[in-house]
């Protein structure tokens, strides 16, 4: 008998197709609506594999329900929507997909860095809402990215790939991280700073680390008033890294002078929030690690996560 798995959203065909090869598959039918509570609770009960997304709140309710469970594949590298330590007292394995999508994000994360600099969305909505009726020497200036001042906070996989693409634009990079990384900064040519230090001197500073409760707004109101009045704060790790309210304060007190997010404290953003009213705020549903390719190997990597444990029992990417 094959293992029995629950996938939480509609994958494509091809992925199925390769999933029913060793497991009995159930799926939430649907690409753009989460499963509901309700159904997950119900559909995962007999269970041995749960691959799932993060958007779904795999908590002790999941746990408790899901007695025959004993791997989760999360299709994405962050696990933050996993209480992975109680999967681990229900002797849970808990896998993730790292890796295979470090340059994908690193190459969104920079375009977001150069469209906030250049302020490429709101020209492009300049020229949509026929403002465009000549070239002005200071229309729709940005700020220099070349040789600007780079701080990272953070140096996992995706902070290293971005350090390769903020090299080819010359930038001065200084990075925080809980421990220094000696092999990075000789390789790379980096310093590694105090956090206050990469606040107050960075042009850009750029935020790649996992979230837990531990690091809940990071980023605050007095983080922000460290900052430079010309700095531009790009985030795409996770929304609760930074106090949104805060930043709106900031960003509309001139306090910063911009921001690109990619995620948000909650997700989906909703249209009222005030920080879609702010023109140096640019704004994406979470993307970062969205290529048609990327997303493909994530997914038939969390297939082969659950192999590994459901046949092998020698688990790959384990994060607990
Ligand atoms: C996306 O945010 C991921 O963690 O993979």
């Amino acid at each position: 008998m094959k293992p029995k798995i629950l996938i939480t959203r509609k994958l494509p065909e091809k992925v199925i197709r390769y999933a029913k090869q060793y497991f009995q598959v159930e799926m939430w039918n649907s690409e753009t609506k989460p499963i509901p509570r309700n159904i997950l609770l119900e559909k995962v009960e007999n269970k041995d594999g749960l691959l799932c997304l993060l958007t779904d709140n795999i908590d002790d309710e999941i746990f408790k329900c899901a007695l025959n469970l004993k791997v989760i594949a999360n299709l994405a590298v962050g696990f933050d929507n996993i209480e992975v330590n109680l999967a681990k007292k229900h002797n849970v394995i808990v896998t993730n997909t790292p890796g295979i999508l470090t340059e994908t994000t690193a190459d969104l994360s920079f375009g977001l860095l150069i469209a906030t600099a250049r302020r490429m969305f709101e020209a492009n909505t300049y020229i949509r809402e026929n403002k465009w009726k000549t070239w002005s020497p200071f229309q729709l200036t940005g700020m220099d990215i070349y040789k600007a001042n780079m701080g990272i906070i953070g140096m996992g996989r995706i902070a290293r790939a971005f350090v390769k693409r903020a090299k080819g634009f010359n930038m001065n990079i200084k990075y925080f991280n809980r421990s220094r990384k000696l092999d990075v900064e000789e390789e790379d040519n980096i310093s590694f700073s105090s956090f206050d230090e990469i606040l107050e001197t960075s042009d850009f500073i750029c935020i790649f680390i996992p979230y837990s409760k531990d690091v809940h707004h990071l980023i605050s109101a007095t983080e922000l008033k460290k900052m430079k009045k010309t700095s531009i704060l790009i985030n795409t790790a996770r929304g609760g890294l930074i106090d949104e309210q805060a930043l709106y304060n900031a960003l509309l007190n001139g306090e910063i002078s911009g921001a690109g997010l990619d995620v948000f404290e909650q997700e989906p953003i909703s249209s009222d929030n005030p920080l879609l009213c702010l023109p140096n705020v640019v704004a994406l549903p979470h993307i970062g690690s969205a290529s048609e390719q990327t997303r493909l190997k994530m997914a038939y990597q969390s297939l082969d996560n659950l192999h590994s444990v459901l046949y092998n029992n020698n688990p790959i990417n384990e994060v607990n």
